[in-house]
């Protein structure tokens, strides 16, 4: 039997069981989902008949591919953007970085409205997470709370382009060239941003020293799970490369042997002269690798990326001039300065003073088949898992944490996925006036 034969046939299946029925009043509107069509379903095939499984020909195809996109030299897929993060703040604990690296008790900035694996790798490498507040309404860091947060034991700062919206990577990247930091770019809910620099346009997740992307299906692209980790920097691109592949110092890839002609002639260590290099650990590693059958969809995928990205922007412009009308009862978000963002989702604030309440409006739309979402943690610091944690010594606060809060108690978002038609978008404009006008009429 030949593979194209079952190609066909899986192209067919999914043109009949796959393509997504139109969406009718009344149906869900989830606020993200996975869009695809045959292609990567007959990647995914093509792979599993293959059955080579660990990275093979696919996830070339998508390192190079999303480098290309990107435009940066090195990319390592991994299998999701926790693992994406966990691997850029661990590859900064590296020895082979001397006194830049982060050792035990160092810090990191951050802030405390993030996704819990953007601050997770920091406590986990055994350093101190330094959270400071953000700016409404765009999501991001503060930039005038930098300098109050620096410390001699500053060694990071790592921040996530909230929702789309680039942080002011000009000013973080000024702040971390003059202090020598590294930056790391959370670029998980950004991928497809722009910012500009010197008037170039470079890609987010690469101007600071590491970016991460996820690819969950919530993301701006899906492999299921999965995630990548870039850099231009070779010498973090080999660390982050040996963490990842269980701490190896052998750049082989899995199945090759001796790609440097010296696999049996180095001395490493105070291991034997001539010892198996493939087995030699420069570092105490992990194996975050993803499989060639995640890489296959990433890499169909990666050919929808533009488009989707265009989508999400348009789809967040026709919200925002549809609800302008509500400024008075809502802040709207705004785009950074110099930015070109690749919206993850339209966040709304409820103003202060209006009489209305966020938990009303989200239980209206929730009703009405609107998904709606927190901006992640809300207040990181809240949560149980830090209830252990000791303020001062675990991590640090170093302004008031008001807007985070603000953030938390009065905000929500909603999806601006690839997937969305004119027509959801119009019923979530609707619901959300008229959860307004219900809030109102309701007092
Ligand atoms: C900003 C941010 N960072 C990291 C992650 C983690 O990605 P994953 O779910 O692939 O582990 C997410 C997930 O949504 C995220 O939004």
């Amino acid at each position: 039997m030949e593979k194209q034969q079952i190609l066909d046939m899986v192209t067919q299946y999914c043109k009949e069981r796959h393509t997504s029925r139109e969406w009718k009043p009344g149906d869900r509107i989830n606020y993200a989902g996975r869009v695809y069509d045959e292609e990567e379903l007959c990647n995914l095939v093509d792979a599993s008949l293959d059955f080579w499984l660990t990275a093979g020909k696919y996830t070339e195809e998508f390192e190079s591919g999303l480098g290309k996109y990107l435009d940066i030299p090195y990319c390592s897929v991994v299998n999701s953007g926790s693992s994406a993060n966990l691997l850029a703040i661990a590859s900064l604990t590296s020895p082979l970085l001397k006194e830049k690296r982060i050792l035990p008790g160092d810090e990191v900035i951050t802030v405390a409205a993030a996704f819990p694996t953007t601050v997770a790798p920091i406590v986990q490498c055994g350093a101190v997470p330094v959270f400071v507040d953000i700016d409404i309404p765009y999501y991001n860091i503060d930039i005038s709370l930098l300098e109050g947060a620096l410390s001699p034991r500053t060694k990071a700062v790592f921040l996530a382009h909230s929702l789309g919206n680039v942080f002011d990577l000009k000013t973080v990247k000024e702040f971390c060239v003059q202090h020598g930091l590294f930056l790391v770019e959370d670029n998980c809910d950004a991928l497809g941003a722009e910012y500009e620099v010197n008037g170039v346009y470079q890609k987010a997740g690469t101007i600071g020293d590491i970016g991460t992307s996820s690819f969950y299906p919530a993301h701006h692209m899906t492999m299921g799970e999965g995630g990548a980790v870039y850099t231009r920097n070779p010498l973090l691109h080999r660390i982050i490369r040996s963490l990842r592949d269980w701490g190896r110092d052998c750049v082989c890839s899995g199945g090759q042997d001796n790609r440097c002609g010296h696999r049996f002639d180095g001395q490493y260590g105070t291991l034997p002269q001539g010892y198996d290099h493939k087995y030699v650990y420069s570092h105490l590693g992990y194996n975050l690798k993803a499989t060639d059958l995640q890489a296959a969809i990433g890499a169909a995928q990666l050919k929808k990326l533009p488009g989707f990205v265009e989508r999400r922007r348009e789809n967040w412009c026709y919200l925002r001039e549809q609800l302008r009308d509500l400024e008075e009862y809502f802040i709207l978000p705004e785009i950074t300065s110099h930015s070109v963002p690749s919206w993850f989702g339209f966040m709304l604030m409820v103003r202060e003073g209006t009489g209305i309440s966020r938990d009303e409006i989200i239980a209206y739309l929730e009703k009405h088949e609107i998904q709606t979402r927190a901006l992640f943690a809300g207040n990181i610091i809240r949560h149980p898992c830090f209830e252990t944690m000791e303020e001062g010594k675990d991590y640090r606060i170093c302004s008031s944490l008001e807007k985070t809060d603000k953030v938390m108690n009065r905000g929500f978002w909603v999806g601006v996925y690839p997937g969305m038609t004119k027509e959801m978008l119009d019923e979530m404009i609707l619901r959300i006036h008229e959860s307004i006008s219900g809030s109102h009429t309701s007092r």
